[in-house]
């Protein structure tokens, strides 16, 4: 039977306290543990950014990141960002020019979509590609996700004026 840790973190803005598997990933731990479907678990081995969540303002690969590493962590799931409307607009976006298809990757890519407005207002199409480029779609062709990211930061910029 594997050791078992206490942890305290805050998910989403709500405080969690819970005994984890030591080797339970961050992914696991929001899918099973606490039913936030939202995130995806895809190759579950670092690839594909389907897992993608934001820790302490960071974005990581939720099936690489241990949950009993958590204890005292800032944890934001796709729920998480869509509830505080951060992403209102991008989500909008998405849906204008059907930037998502079967979906799986979306939550993973919006929240690393986030990060880019967040952290590089100013990024040209080829940095926004490059960012990306850690979160696979095998629908879109990319193009659609790029020009949602890319409309959303003009529009933004914008409206910063
Ligand atoms: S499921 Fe984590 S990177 Fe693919
Ligand atoms: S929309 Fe299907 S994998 Fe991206």
């Amino acid at each position: 039977m594997s050791a078992r840790i206490d942890i305290t973190l805050t998910v989403n803005g709500e405080r969690v306290s819970r005994s984890v598997e030591a080797r339970r990933h961050l992914i696991d731990f929001l899918r099973i543990d606490l039913g936030l479907t939202g995130s995806h678990a895809g190759c579950e081995h670092g690839v594909c950014g389907a897992c993608t969540v934001r820790v302490d303002g960071e974005i990581v690969r939720g099936c690489l990141v241990l949950a009993a590493s958590l204890d005292g962590a800032e944890v934001t799931t796709i729920e998480g960002l869509t509830d505080t409307g951060e992403v209102a607009d991008l989500q909008e976006a998405f849906v204008a020019r059907n930037a998502a298809q079967c979906g799986f990757c979306s939550p993973g890519m919006v929240i690393a979509a986030a990060d880019i407005l967040r952290h590089h207002p100013e990024a040209s199409r080829a940095e926004i590609r490059e960012h990306l480029s850690g979160n696979y779609c095998r629908c879109t062709g990319y193009q659609a996700i790029v020009d949602a990211v890319e409309s959303t930061l003009a529009t933004r910029r914008e409206g910063a004026r």
